[in-house]
């Protein structure tokens, strides 16, 4: 099925974009194993370098593993975490070409990698971002609010969530759940097609 211009609706466009909003705190409403599976069903499908699907991510939604958050991240992101229903900690695999021969079996990818760590540092963390960004906007999609978040100790994130896995490293992390209108600010500001882009 091929959907050559067939835009979204534009309430479809204003819910994943022009008015979804990174949201600082969170209605008291759960966010479901459903709910959390379905937002990786859709991101999965979206793009990364030879379909190597870096990122290993880490669901907080125990009150137990939220509180364990909290201490690794700064102070104005802690009632965040402790709020949020869900946090998605959005780590990358250093070894992922591992699992190149099943995620991309058309051609030998895991050679690319192997024996180049510093390629694979680059290719993780570069793919693990825009898994990121699929995944805010899947969760946007399925109607829920986002709140992006680097404030924290990534050393402390490591050895919290990832000990048993020292070759996972966290980029950035995420709060999932039904944002609060009362906890944002103004938009800020956006810039204009040609303030940075040109069309050369
Ligand atoms: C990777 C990333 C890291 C961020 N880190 C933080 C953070 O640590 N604390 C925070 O309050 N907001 C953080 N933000 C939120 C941004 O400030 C917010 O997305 C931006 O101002 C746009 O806001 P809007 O989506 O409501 O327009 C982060 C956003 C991203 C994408």
């Amino acid at each position: 099925m091929q959907f050559h211009d067939r835009p979204l609706a534009p309430e479809a466009l204003d819910q994943i974009f022009n008015e979804a909003r990174s949201y600082n705190g969170w209605l008291d409403k759960d966010v479901t194993v459903a709910q959390i599976e379905a937002i990786h069903d859709l991101m999965k499908m979206g793009p990364t370098s030879a379909n190597m699907q870096p990122a290993r991510i880490v669901w907080v939604k125990s009150p137990d593993a939220k509180e364990k958050l909290a201490e690794c991240v700064m102070e104005g992101n802690r009632q965040k975490v402790l709020t949020a229903p869900v946090t998605a900690l959005i780590a990358y695999d250093i070894d992922f070409h591992e699992q190149l021969p099943w995620l991309f079996p058309h051609t030998d990818a895991r050679s690319w990698f192997a024996g180049d760590e510093a390629a694979r540092e680059e290719g993780a963390f570069r793919n693990s971002s825009l898994q990121g960004a699929y995944l805010m906007i899947a969760a946007r999609a399925l109607g829920l609010d986002c709140g992006p978040m680097s404030g924290f100790n990534a050393d402390a994130v490591n050895a919290a969530f990832f000990a048993d896995q020292p070759r996972h490293r966290i980029n950035f992390i995420c709060a999932v759940g039904y944002g609060d209108p009362a906890s944002i600010f103004g938009r800020s500001p956006r810039p204009d097609f040609a303030t940075f882009d040109s069309i050369v």
